[in-house]
């Protein structure tokens, strides 16, 4: 496991800002969370040009609710304005299944350079969670999902995806990730472990 461990969430955010930049990405994944958001702020100072950004997984909920993920990179990484090539969910079609098709369509650009990921405590990874049948889709790009622990709907960029591009980067902050990284270390079956092994990625996760 490439891991970089960090004092603080602002510490490792710079870190990650300084480490996409440096990749030279022109496609990148962009998970949802909470993680990620000074991260997103740090990058939206001078946004990386000719990026085609993605939307990874997000909550199915109306853009203007506090939950949505494309709503926060946009109040964050987007704040001086939305970039030409931005994928996202609709979410307004209210239906997820036609939500996760009409993304599909539009995803036209082939695998991504860069995923970023976060990581839950269960070990889900974007809204791929535990016991859930969108573990096993193989042939969508992305795909709907009933997460009953949460009693809601989400789409979400699939496995396949994911651990086709180039790099994933994982972000994990706080005493609250300890566990998991060890279990995820140890071999523990997660999503996140599904979506990392044998391919490229870079573990960036942070004590405070
Ligand atoms: C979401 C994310 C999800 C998130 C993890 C970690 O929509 O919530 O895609 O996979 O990355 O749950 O979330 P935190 O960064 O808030 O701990």
């Amino acid at each position: 496991m490439n891991l970089r461990i960090f004092e603080s969430l602002e510490d490792l955010s710079h870190a990650a800002a300084r480490a996409i930049r440096q990749s030279g990405a022109k496609k990148i994944g962009l998970t949802g969370g909470s993680t990620p958001k000074r991260l997103y702020q740090i990058l939206g100072e001078s946004l990386p040009e000719d990026v085609t950004w993605v939307l990874v997984d997000e909550r199915y909920v109306p853009h203007d609710d506090p939950q949505s993920n494309a709503a926060m990179i946009e109040r964050t990484l987007f704040r001086n304005g939305l970039p030409a090539r931005w994928l996202k969910f609709d979410t307004s079609l209210n239906d997820s299944a036609s939500t996760a098709r009409r993304f599909e369509e539009a995803w036209d650009f082939g695998d991504l350079d860069l995923v970023l990921l976060g990581c839950g405590e269960d070990g889900h990874t974007a809204s791929l969670f535990p016991e859930t049948p969108v573990l096993d889709v193989v042939d969508r790009i992305a795909s709907e999902v009933y997460v009953p622990r949460l009693e809601q709907w989400r789409v979400t960029i699939t496995m396949p995806v994911i651990r086709a591009a180039t790099l994933r980067m994982v972000l994990a902050s706080g005493p609250s990730k300890a566990p998991v990284i060890e279990a995820v270390r140890a071999g523990a079956d997660y999503p996140i472990t599904r979506a990392t092994m044998g391919v490229e990625t870079w573990w960036y996760v942070s004590r405070g």
